[in-house]
């Protein structure tokens, strides 16, 4: 399918499926050689990061661990972003080598507020593995240390990602047309 129509709009096809995993061989492949002798345990963040962990941890071949969280950012009357654990997770985190799963980093807000959050409780290394990077929305200063592609800032859906909770279910990855 080169065009989809999800809800009211219409999106084409920008990125598919067979260069998304490419990307994630690639990624994988840094992380085994990496974090080998670690027992890392990733941190899948739902909803939007299920796809790609799941293709991402059958590229894993290190002794590891994986578990989800839930989030959900609430800026109240002032600026400061709060972060909610919708699902947390019990594994324990002190001493550890942490890789945090995201589908996509845009501003950062997140992603960063996820990593601080985990940082409280002790953890030996934090890594962040995205899928996707808005390299132009970006204005965090958190190193990114494993990144599947980069994107313009526009609109996507698919491989997870969603618009008003439709289109995660795509095998490929489509740009909002203009
Ligand atoms: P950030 O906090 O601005 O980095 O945004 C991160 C979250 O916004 C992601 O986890 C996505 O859920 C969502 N998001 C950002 N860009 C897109 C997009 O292009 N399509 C769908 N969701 C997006
Ligand atoms: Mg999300």
């Amino acid at each position: 399918m080169a065009r989809v129509k999800v809800i009211d709009k219409e999106f084409e096809i920008s990125i598919p499926e067979d260069r998304i995993l490419k990307a994630i061989d690639d990624v994988a492949q840094k992380i085994n050689k990496e974090l080998d002798g670690t027992n890392p345990l990733f941190v899948c963040v739902l909803n939007g990061a299920f796809m790609f962990a799941a293709d991402l941890m059958k590229r894993i071949t290190i002794p590891c661990e994986i578990s989800f969280v839930k989030v959900a950012s609430y800026t109240g009357t002032s600026s400061t972003g709060h972060l909610k654990q919708l699902i947390g997770f019990n594994e324990e985190v002190q001493g550890r080598t942490i890789v945090l799963i995201e589908d996509i980093v845009d501003t950062g807000n997140t992603m960063v507020m996820l990593f601080d959050d985990i940082k409280k409780h002790n953890p030996a290394d934090v890594r962040i593995a995205t899928l996707l990077y808005k390299p132009e929305a970006y204005n965090k200063d958190i190193k990114l240390d494993y990144i599947g592609i980069e994107i313009p800032n526009e609109f996507i859906i698919g491989y997870g990602l969603d618009y008003n909770g439709q289109g995660r279910n795509l095998k490929d990855i489509y740009t909002l047309c203009k």
